[in-house]
């Protein structure tokens, strides 16, 4: 499996990545966690991507980029798939991507597209809540922890994200908009768009996603005949 999760803020891209962890054994390459781990250890690049991660903006693209490209060139892994959360997030980003993959000869399935309403959303990250250790997700109402304040998988702090504010939510969404939504359109016109509703239950979308990769790859196979 070779993808690349898009959506809006709180789609539910993260969760989705956690099940096609569980099941297929990917882990997800995401730049926002690659991006806080960064803040949280002091590092230069944490330092200078701090003030557009905790207003919402988007990190420059040479920067998001060099990340990934980093990580896809020295991936172990790379020979069962790949799964990018959170990138390419404008189209210069996706450009780039493209001449990486064709590099390491990993050229992409297709891009999941996650649509969910704005008041799925602000409902979603005004009450998400994640784990400091493990960054395991979970909601206030969705999805609470068994033990109050504490993880269920590794016991660790529960913590809301600076940027899970009404405020900070509504600047992601409109940079979204004006910088994510041409990127849809981009892998849409390469035939490479395969849509889901990302207002259903996780693991239902996570099945129809499976069924759409198969359908996808059942066409190819038809066309190369
Ligand atoms: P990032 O961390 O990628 O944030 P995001 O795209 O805003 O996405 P989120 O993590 O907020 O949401 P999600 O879709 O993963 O939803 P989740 O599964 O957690 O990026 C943060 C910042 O880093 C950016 O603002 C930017 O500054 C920078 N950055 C990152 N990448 C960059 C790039 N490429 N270029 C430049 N800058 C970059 O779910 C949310 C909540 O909803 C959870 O509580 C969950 O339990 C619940 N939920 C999820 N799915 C469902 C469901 N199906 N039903 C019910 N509840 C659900």
């Amino acid at each position: 499996m070779k993808i690349i999760l898009l959506g809006p803020p709180g789609a539910g891209k993260g969760t989705l990545a956690h099940l096609i962890k569980e099941r297929f054994g990917i882990c997800p390459i995401a730049t926002g966690d690659i991006l806080r781990d960064a803040m949280k250890s002091g590092s230069p690049i944490g330092q200078k991507v701090k003030k557009y991660v905790e207003s919402g903006e988007l990190v420059p693209d040479e920067v998001v980029t060099a990340i990934i490209e980093n990580k896809l060139m020295t991936d172990k892994n790379i020979e069962k798939g790949y799964m990018l959360d959170g990138f390419p997030r404008t189209k210069p980003q996706a450009e780039e991507l493209d001449r990486i993959l064709e590099r390491i000869n990993r050229p992409l399935d297709c891009a999941v597209y996650m649509e969910v309403s704005l008041p799925v959303i602000i409902q979603r990250l005004t009450g998400r809540r994640v784990c400091r250790e493990c960054g395991d997700l979970f909601h206030v109402t969705n999805k609470p922890p068994h033990q109050s304040g504490r993880c269920d998988e590794c016991g660790g702090e529960i913590y809301q994200r600076p940027d899970d504010n009404e405020e900070t939510i509504r600047t992601r969404m409109d940079v979204y908009l004006k910088n994510t939504a041409p990127v849809i359109g981009y892998y849409r016109s390469l035939g490479k768009l395969q849509e889901v509703d990302g207002s259903r239950d996780s693991r239902e979308l996570l099945n129809d996603l499976v069924d759409g990769l198969n359908e996808r790859k059942r066409t190819n196979q038809d066309k190369i005949r």
